[in-house]
């Protein structure tokens, strides 16, 4: 059989050409989605619907995509909408709708009919593609949009709901982006955790049903899950093989996602904002804009799948993610409240003997009326604490330069103690039921930023903390708690709108403090790693994983950050948690930004000395860490060792970080570990760095490998328990 191309759009210039072009086979539009590996084709089918005909590798002939259908012989579908790209409810559909509305007139239906679609090309990587739906019976329009990232085979997909009817519409489910995959089964790995045990995975076989992950804690949204997840088509994937989609939603407040394995066994994804507690009321000539989804795909395997999205992060998401970063010295664990001018002026000449950056003052330094001299008071009260810094900030700042470091604050503006001057003044900015008793998470309360007044006031504490200090060089920007009482003043009879406006309202006080501030790095943190994900990354350069810094419990909470985020945005800092040695925890904070909590002048002579040197053999790495391809080695859930390379882009300088993470006799590296991506052709030398004073490496790093030998054969680098954390340096011989 032949197919001929008909009314086929003109052919695109460059990289784009191959990436999406629609043609008309049989009176059927395709329109494929492709990016440097993947496809993934949309249809018109004859009376409009428009239709997920394929996802995966893509194919040599675009042609070819309208055959793929005929292949499958699976159980009939009545409605011919499992398939939906973007599922509406309400007419045929039967299965989990993408979107679900009820009109003015009390009527809930809806069915998208294909109008048309366009394609720009925003650069020689990125597209474009428009594709306007609407309902033949009703005036009301959804425009998806699929923003191909060619290279690093990364799509980002949402839609845009617009309502044109006469009257207001309600959104009973509003998602960004609807997938439909085939496979043999589908595996998924999903993430749950709590303070201190962030990124916990999880992996099963799907079965037929829905399964949902969402979160309705509105702030610190990942507390107890994370959007991010994988999904591997056919087998469980590892990290060199295996077909493995990965997806996220950019938002930081509420999300769900549902995985439904069809009545075909085929699996739909629908992502977006969770519809709980919010049916949005969608006015007459007005539009709702969702969060965009992103997701990459690959067929090599986890490893392949987590280096396009790191470097699709780097390049494209990330507040300065191709930038330089600070190390920096926190007093948080050394001092927690305590601290006064006397004592921090020790701390920033702590941290020019450590030879770190930044001095970063953690919580505390603030509060009059109700002094932040523990978590139950404060939050709101902005102004220096008199009595711990009669002189501001000002003098911490002049006193930082005096020592030739930068200087840092933390704040958590989005919240507020019941004892504080700002609840008194203002219990109307307030979260909280107004008949109900209030009940706190770490003893505070949440503003609520769906109120323009709030925003302003979130947005004042950062603008006149830079005002007053313009050589302020780093925020953390801090989140505890989680939203328990719903319920905003401002918004008073119609609270159905307030997670969303909650979630806009941050990110017009983020754009706000990026417009003035573009650049000063600012870390996001939520009492550890509540609340990270792309739609947030794109206002801050780094963020914190967990309040539990733990080396052991770091190497697997990083291993699996490290799926979905790359190195440069986590912060990682070496403190007293855990029973390792000083070279452990620091060799584990130094696979991402390297930062420290420690009390500085209690190490002793040759521990400080470690910590100095460390300092200085991460400047002359982290370019390594922060922008090469990063390789997950050994698995610490798989053995005995946690084993994991950076590689510069040219593959001539890496970074192996090994660790032993089991304490059981004679536990060791038995078996040398397979080097991936370097060139198999190029000569390497060995050598072990970072060691601790007057340690002498048992490796001989006078000997030379092939990459060829490296990547077959591996390199032992005899870890064991005296020797539990070896780093090693991998140099091309030119
Ligand atoms: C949270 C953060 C910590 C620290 C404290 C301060 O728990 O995760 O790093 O900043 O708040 O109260």
């Amino acid at each position: 059989m032949t197919f001929t191309l008909s009314n086929c759009k003109p052919a695109l210039t460059g990289v784009v050409s191959l990436l999406l072009a629609s043609f008309n086979l049989n009176a059927q539009t395709i329109i494929p989605v492709e990016t440097a590996n993947n496809a993934m084709v949309l249809q018109v089918a004859k009376n409009k619907d428009l239709g997920i005909v394929y996802f995966g590798k893509k194919l040599n002939n675009q042609q070819e995509y309208i055959q793929i259908q005929s292949q499958y012989k699976q159980p009939e579908d009545y409605t011919n909408q499992l398939n939906s790209a973007y599922t509406s409810s309400g007419s045929r559909n039967l299965v989990e709708p993408a979107i679900s509305v009820t009109h003015a007139d009390g009527n809930n239906s809806l069915d998208l009919k294909y109008v048309s679609h366009d394609l720009k090309k925003i650069s020689d990587d990125v597209s474009l593609l428009t594709v306007l739906m609407k309902d033949p019976v009703y005036n009301f329009e959804v425009t998806l949009y699929y923003k191909a990232y060619y290279k690093n085979d990364v799509v980002e997909q949402w839609s845009v709901i617009s309502n044109h009817e006469k009257g207001t519409v309600t959104l009973q489910k509003f998602a960004s982006a609807n997938l439909h995959i085939q496979a043999k089964s589908f595996y998924l790995t999903q993430y749950h955790g709590d303070w201190a045990k962030e990124m916990q995975p999880e992996e099963s076989k799907i079965t037929h049903g829905i399964k949902t992950l969402d979160t309705k804690l509105g702030t610190r949204a990942n507390l107890f899950q994370p959007s991010v997840f994988m999904v591997s088509l056919d087998k469980p994937a590892t990290e060199d093989e295996g077909s493995v989609l990965y997806g996220g939603l950019e938002w930081s407040g509420n999300f769900r996602t549902d995985l439904e394995l069809d009545p075909q066994d085929n699996l739909r994804i629908i992502s977006g904002i969770n519809n709980y507690a919010s049916p949005y009321a969608l006015k007459p000539g007005l539009a709702l804009t969702t969060p965009a989804f992103w997701y990459t795909f690959s067929d090599h395997g986890k490893g392949d799948a987590s280096r396009k999205l790191q470097s699709w992060a780097r390049n494209y998401k990330i507040l300065d993610g191709k930038g330089s970063r600070l190390t920096l010295l926190n007093n948080w664990e050394s001092t927690y409240f305590d601290f006064n001018e006397t004592k921090l002026a020790e701390l920033l000449k702590d941290t020019k003997k450590l030879g770190v950056d930044l001095f970063l003052l953690d919580d505390g330094w603030f509060a009059n009326k109700y002094p932040r001299n523990s978590d139950h008071t404060g939050l709101g009260d902005w102004e220096e604490n008199k009595q711990k810094l009669p002189n501001g900030i000002a003098s911490l700042v002049k006193e930082a330069q005096n020592n030739e470091v930068k200087f840092g604050i933390w704040v958590e503006p989005e919240m507020v103690s019941p004892k504080s001057e700002l609840y008194e003044k203002h219990p109307d900015w307030v979260i909280k039921q107004p008949k109900r008793e209030e009940y706190y998470y770490r003893n505070q309360l949440v503003l609520d930023l769906a109120n323009p007044k709030v925003q302003d006031f979130v947005y004042s504490i950062l603008d006149n903390l830079f005002t007053k200090n313009p050589s302020l060089a780093y925020i953390k920007w801090d989140c505890n708690a989680v939203i328990y009482n719903a319920y905003s003043a401002h918004l008073g009879k119609d609270q159905s709108h307030f997670y969303v406006e909650y979630v806009q309202g941050l990110y017009k006080v983020l754009e706000r403090i990026r417009a003035k501030y573009p650049t000063v790095p600012m870390m996001l943190c939520s009492g550890g790693g509540g609340r990270v994900d792309y739609a947030a990354l794109q206002y801050f350069t780094e963020f914190w994983p967990s309040d539990n810094t733990d080396p052991l419990e770091r190497i697997f909470m990083q291993w699996e950050y490290s799926y979905f985020y790359p190195a440069i945005t986590s912060s990682n800092h070496v403190t007293d948690w855990g029973r390792q040695p000083i070279k452990y925890r620091t060799d584990v904070a130094m696979m991402g930004k390297l930062g420290f909590d420690i009390v500085v002048s209690k190490l002793n002579s040759r521990d400080l000395q470690f910590c100095q040197d460390a300092i200085k053999t991460y400047n002359s790495i982290k370019p390594i860490i922060w922008q090469g391809d990063q390789y997950r080695l050994a698995n610490p859930r798989e053995g005995s060792i946690a084993s994991v390379l950076y590689l510069d882009e040219a593959k001539s300088s890496g970074v192996m970080f090994n660790y032993l993470v089991n304490n059981r006799y004679d536990e060791k590296s038995r078996l040398p570990i397979l080097l991936k991506g370097l060139d198999a052709g190029k000569k390497y030398t060995v050598k072990e760095i970072n060691l601790y004073p007057d340690a002498k490496s048992r490796i001989d790093g006078s000997k030379t490998f092939t990459g060829d030998f490296l990547m077959k054969i591996g390199f032992n680098p005899d870890v064991n328990s005296n020797r539990t954390s070896v780093v090693l340096k991998i140099d091309e011989i030119k």
